[in-house]
């Protein structure tokens, strides 16, 4: 019998795939229904300190192996969102995302979101389209140092940072990240990408750019997860471009301890946990891999 229990860090997961920040997880019942499809945690949409009511439409397009979005950050701010955690936290882990333009929003965010009873929190340092947040706080790595050592020195809660790959400086970050204190990476949040209207000669989306998701990015994450690995001691949790069994092994082959998907939740269905779980444990059986854990960094032998 394999096992697929994940472990990141302290924290342990009964299973190895959590719904990323962004698709289905604005409500409580919405992470509730994830987690009843299989996922073994549900990373909330990302919560500010405001209510927030994002882009105008359109925000979000498909494209040739993904789509690309610019929802702008749309939530309710993270005194209502209180009320979509009363709901979730009962029925399993949620950990929860926050964005915020510094180290003082970003602590106040961690606390409320451990008090609400987050099992980990997310710092999302990437998001490729939000001005003064995501990659623009999260592409300095003295930032991040300073982002991360203030949520840390509030918070008893695990704290994960979520890193873009828009950068080329992505294993100073990780350090950066992991000198700080901080617990685990996410890897990778979307790549900055436009798609334009020939007819109407202008981007289509009302932001103009956004982040491109799905597995056009599977590659571009496996090799960050790769790198990342070669530099860094604290886990990896792997994100992007994630739809089959396989894609799950190859993050973890690269390194990562746990996985989390984002677009594939809308493409295949909340199914795609309970069908990811069934391939990884006939292939872990058929290959002799006990554990997630067994299989993690195989790549790097
Ligand atoms: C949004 C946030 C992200 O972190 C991302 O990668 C893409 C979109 C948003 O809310 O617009």
């Amino acid at each position: 019998m394999v096992s697929l229990k994940a472990k990141v860090g302290a924290m342990t997961f009964d299973k190895p795939g959590m719904v990323a920040s962004g698709i289905m997880d604005e409500t409580g019942p919405s992470m509730v229904r994830m987690l009843d499809c299989g996922a073994g945690a549900v990373v909330s949409k990302s919560v500010g300190l405001e209510p927030n009511a994002g882009h105008a439409n359109p925000c979000f397009m498909e494209t040739e192996g993904g789509m690309v979005n610019a929802m702008g950050l749309p939530n309710p701010g993270i005194e209502l969102f209180e009320e979509e955690m009363k709901v979730a936290v009962p029925h399993g882990r949620i950990v929860g995302s926050i964005y915020g333009a510094g180290p003082d929003d970003f602590r106040t965010l961690a606390g409320k979101m451990e008090d609400y009873g987050a099992c980990t929190v997310e710092l999302n340092l990437s998001c490729p389209h939000a001005k003064g947040y995501g990659m623009e706080v999260g592409t300095d790595p003295a930032m991040v140092k300073a982002i991360v050592s203030a949520v840390k020195s509030a918070v008893s809660i695990p704290v994960w940072a979520k890193l873009t790959p828009n950068t080329h400086i992505l294993p100073d970050i990780g350090r950066a990240v992991q000198d700080a204190g901080g617990d685990a990476v996410v890897a990778i949040n979307t790549l900055k990408a436009m798609v334009i209207s020939p007819e109407f000669a202008r981007p289509i989306l009302s932001n103009k750019f956004g982040g491109l998701s799905g597995k056009a990015l599977k590659p571009v994450g496996v090799r960050a997860v790769y790198d990342l690995r070669t530099v860094l001691d604290i886990p990896i949790v792997g994100v992007g471009g994630i739809s089959t069994w396989k894609d799950a092994a190859e993050y973890i082959m690269a390194g990562a301890s746990a996985f989390q998907i984002g677009s594939a939740v809308l493409t295949e269905g909340p199914g795609v946990f309970d069908t990811i779980n069934c391939g990884l444990e006939r292939f872990m059986e058929e290959y002799g891999y006990g554990s997630i854990s067994d299989m993690e960094g195989a790549a790097h032998e």
